[in-house]
C-alpha cells in the first residue's frame, strides 16, 4: 500500500495573533498568510507483513503530524513532574523498551508493576499492553499519562500546558489544518508517530523476502526448532498470534498480577498475558511481563525447567505423563538463540526519524 499525495494548508501567520495580544493592533493581511505544505508520509506495509490493523485512512500520518507526535512523545510536559516523557520509558536503542529497571519507573521514581513493552509494528496489533486493556492505539496513551506510577497527570492538565506553550498551538494547526489543541489531535499525532515505527528489516525479514542473506547452519536449525516448539504462539511474521496465554511463570508474590483477568473479569483468563512479539528480542531484555528473566538463556531454562502448573496453564505445555514444560536440548537452546538474534533490526533502532535529537 502506498499513499503519496500532498495536503496544502493555508495558515495565517500565528506570530501576528500573538503580536496582537501584546498590544499590537495589526490584523493579519494577505501578506501574512503563509503556505504550509504537509505531505502525507509513505506508510508502506512490508511485503512479508499482513495488512495493517490500524486504519491509516482515518488518521493518515503526515510530515507535520508525525513531527508533532514525536515532540509530544519526548516531552516531559505530558507528565506531572515535567520530566517523565513517553521516551523516558520507551528508549529507541532498545526497540523502545526500558533497561535500567525491571519494571517501569515513573514520576517520583514510583515503580510500576510491569515491564515496558517495545514499540514496533503497532500498526499491525489488535490490542495493546500485556493484558490487552487498550483496544485502540489512539486511546492507549491515556493509560500512561494518568497512571500514578507512570506520568501521574490528567489529560486536561496536559492540554492546558500545551495550549499555553509557545510552539504547540502552531504545530497543532500545521498538523491538522486548523487552529486547536485537543485531546483527539494529541492522540492522533502520537499515533501517527507510533504507526510509522515499522520494524521489518532484520536478517529474518530479508530472508523471508528472499533478499540476499544467508542463514548459518545454526540459525537454520534454530528456525526449525522454533517452528515446532514456539511458533504455535509466537506465530507468523509478527512473531505473535496476539492471543492471551499462561506460559507457566511462577506467581509473583509481590505484584500477584492476574493478567488478562483484570480486563475480562473471567477466572479462565487468570495469569494470561499477551503473547509478545519476539522481534528485536535480543535487545528488549529483561523478559516477561514483569521483567523477571534477564537473558534469553534464562527464558529457555524457564521453558524447560521453571514452569509451574495452574488451572489456566496452556495445554501446549502439558506432557502426556502429567508433567509440564517444553523439551529442548542444550544444543537446541543454542540454535534457538542464534535464530532469535536474526530478528534484530538494527536499521529500526538506528532510524533517525524516531530519534529524540
Ligand atoms: C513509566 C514508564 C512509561 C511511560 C512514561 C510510558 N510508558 Fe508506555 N508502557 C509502559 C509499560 C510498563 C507498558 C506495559 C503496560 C501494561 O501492560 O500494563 C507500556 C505499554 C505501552 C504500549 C503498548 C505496546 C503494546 O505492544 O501493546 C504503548 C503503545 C505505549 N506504552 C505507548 C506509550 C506512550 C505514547 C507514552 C507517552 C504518552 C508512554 N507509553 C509512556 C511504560 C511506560
Ligand atoms: C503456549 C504459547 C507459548 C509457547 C509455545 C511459547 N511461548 Fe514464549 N511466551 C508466551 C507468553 C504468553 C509469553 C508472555 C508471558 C508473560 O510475560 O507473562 C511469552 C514470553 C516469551 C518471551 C519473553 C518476551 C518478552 O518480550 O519479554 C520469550 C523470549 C519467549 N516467550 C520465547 C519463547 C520461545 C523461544 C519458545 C519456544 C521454545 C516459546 N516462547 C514458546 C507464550 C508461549
Amino acid at each position: 500500500m502506498k499513499i503519496a499525495y500532498y495536503f496544502i494548508l493555508i495558515l495565517f501567520c500565528w506570530s501576528c495573533s500573538s503580536d496582537a495580544s501584546d498590544g499590537d493592533a495589526t490584523t493579519p493581511t494577505d501578506d501574512d498568510a503563509m503556505t504550509v505544505t504537509n505531505p502525507l508520509l509513505d506508510f508502506t506495509v512490508p511485503s512479508n507483513f499482513p495488512d495493517a490493523t490500524y486504519s491509516i485512512a482515518q488518521n493518515p500520518p503526515t510530515e507535520k503530524g508525525f513531527e508533532l507526535g514525536k515532540k509530544l512523545f519526548y516531552d516531559g510536559q505530558l507528565a506531572s513532574d515535567g520530566v517523565v516523557s513517553c521516551g523516558f520509558c520507551h528508549i529507541q536503542s532498545f526497540s523502545f523498551t526500558h533497561h535500567t529497571h525491571i519494571t517501569s519507573h515513573g514520576v517520583d521514581g514510583q515503580i510500576g508493576t510491569r515491564n515496558a513493552q517495545p514499540l514496533h509494528n503497532l500498526a499491525f496489533m489488535n490490542e495493546f499492553t500485556w493484558d490487552g486493556a487498550a483496544t485502540f492505539l489512539d486511546t492507549q496513551p491515556i493509560i500512561p499519562i494518568t497512571a500514578e506510577v507512570e506520568m501521574n497527570e490528567t489529560v486536561s492538565n496536559v492540554l492546558s500546558k500545551l495550549s499555553a506553550d509557545d510552539d504547540y498551538p502552531t504545530l497543532f494547526a500545521e498538523a491538522f489544518g486548523s487552529e486547536g489543541v485537543s485531546a483527539d489531535r494529541m492522540f492522533k499525532a502520537l499515533s501517527q508517530f507510533m504507526v510509522m515505527m515499522v520494524s521489518a528489516n532484520s536478517k529474518y525479514d530479508k530472508w523471508e523476502r528472499g533478499e540476499a542473506v544467508t542463514f548459518t547452519d545454526q540459525e537454520h536449525a534454530g528456525r526449525a526448532v522454533f517452528n515446532t516448539k514456539c511458533a504455535s504462539c509466537h506465530a507468523g511474521t509478527l512473531q505473535t498470534d496476539q492471543s492471551y496465554r499462561n506460559n507457566g511463570l511462577p506467581i509473583d508474590p509481590v505484584y500477584n498480577d492476574i493478567g488478562r483477568e483484570r480486563v475480562t473479569g473471567l477466572s479462565t483468563d487468570n495469569r494470561k498475558f499477551k503473547v509478545p512479539s519476539l522481534r528485536n528480542i535480543e535487545i528488549t531484555f529483561p523478559y516477561m511481563h514483569d521483567g523477571r528473566l534477564g537473558t534469553l538463556e534464562d527464558v529457555l531454562d524457564f521453558y524447560t525447567d521453571g514452569m509451574v502448573d495452574s488451572p489456566t496453564l496452556d495445554d501446549q505445555f502439558r506432557r502426556p505423563d502429567g508433567t509440564f514444560g517444553l523439551d529442548i536440548s542444550p544444543e537446541e537452546k543454542v540454535q534457538l538463540i542464534a535464530f532469535l538474534k536474526t530478528l534484530t533490526d538494527n536499521d529500526f533502532i538506528e532510524d533517525r526519524r524516531f530519534a529524540e535529537f
